[in-house]
């Protein structure tokens, strides 16, 4: 197994004096700006006026333009969408680099497909979390983290990996464990578990196939999802283990998980997943998100006005009206 750290062996005092300017504030920029300043480091934002930067703000960050935040930081974490970063950096964040200091990306994807080339004289390197914003900030709080994924692609002072553990513990994420990647590898495993394992989708052709079937479509929906026991079916794969957790279900359950498995689940699917996977190492997926990208999004904006005219939406909002369902 390759070298999994954890909070022993990251040291934070080395950021000590440091600048870390976040970029973006998002999803996971909100969350790791919070958690390292938590963590007793000095953060930073750099954000395009919008209401990003005013959410920020408002929760007592200095918010500079992104050229300013690259300028004034020794650390500079990427955490806007990667179909933008290409020309961000090329405008706003390029000119702003000088030697010794470390571009941190929480995803391979502009390296390994080559559309961001930054200067040798910087570290480049990467913390993925394999978790949602939202539950990078949560975990901490509990005092607890996200794992993550972890490389570099270039170690320009020597100290790349020194640093790099550092901001991963600063985020909480060594409190779970960061494991040794490459940009390639989490470039396409990320895109693949989202287009091959998409679950949604496959709750909607259930849906479609019991609902066709004369059964009653919230019914239905409670039953595939909306209940929430899918949450605590994916707590047991993740506690469990995926075999393991099956002692959790009934016995006909389980018999007609496993005797039926093949029907669906077969090397058909097989097949069409291996295309889904040729098509992102070829670059292909990139090249398309890229273009769509710089279009302002017209197939996805597009694709989302269909997904909404579902009829499961409809029951949907009808189940968060009649019924009292929190999780978590
Ligand atoms: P996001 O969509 O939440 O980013 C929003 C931020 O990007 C805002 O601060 C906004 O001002 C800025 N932004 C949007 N368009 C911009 C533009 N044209 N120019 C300048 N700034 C712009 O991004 P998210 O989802 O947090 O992703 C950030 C990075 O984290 C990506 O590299 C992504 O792959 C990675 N990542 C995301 C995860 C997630 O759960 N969302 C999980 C792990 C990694």
């Amino acid at each position: 197994m390759r070298n999994v750290y954890l909070d022993n062996d990251a040291d934070l005092s080395i950021l000590n004096g440091k600048t870390i300017s976040v970029i973006g504030f998002g999803n996971q920029g909100s969350a790791q700006a919070q958690n390292l300043r938590d963590s007793g480091l000095e953060v930073i934002i750099g954000n395009i006026d919008d209401e990003y930067a005013l959410r920020a703000k408002q929760m007592g960050f200095k918010v500079y333009s992104i050229r300013e935040a690259t300028e004034k930081g020794d650390i500079i974490m990427m955490l806007i969408p990667d179909e933008v970063q290409p020309d961000v950096y090329e405008h706003s964040i390029k000119d702003g680099l000088r030697p010794g200091k470390t571009l941190v990306f929480a995803s391979g994807y502009n390296i390994h497909f080559g559309y961001i080339k930054p200067p040798n004289y910087v570290d480049v390197v990467m913390l993925a979390p394999r978790m949602i914003g939202s539950a990078v900030r949560s975990l901490y709080l509990k005092g607890s983290g996200a794992p993550a994924l972890i490389a570099i692609n270039r170690d320009f002072t020597g100290t790349a990996l020194q640093t790099l553990l550092a901001i991963a513990k600063g985020i909480g994420s060594t409190r779970a464990g960061v494991i040794e990647s490459t940009f390639e590898e989490e470039t396409i495993i990320d895109l693949f578990s989202e287009q091959a394992l998409a679950y949604g989708q496959l709750i909607k052709l259930a849906f479609e196939v019991l609902t066709e079937a004369g059964f009653d479509p919230v019914v239905v929906a409670l039953e595939l999802y909306a209940s929430g026991e899918i949450v605590e079916i994916s707590k047991a794969i993740v506690n469990h283990g995926l075999v393991n957790q099956l002692s959790l279900h009934s016995l006909t359950s389980q018999y007609g998980q496993l005797s039926r498995a093949n029907i669906i689940f077969n090397e058909e699917i097989k097949k069409k997943m291996k295309n889904i996977l040729e098509d992102i190492v070829s670059g292909n997926f990139a090249k398309e998100w890229y273009q769509e990208g710089r279009a302002n999004y017209p197939t996805l904006n597009k694709l989302l006005e269909q997904a909404k005219k579902h009829p499961i939406v409809e029951y949907e909002n009808m189940i968060h009206k009649k019924f009292k369902i929190y999780l978590l």
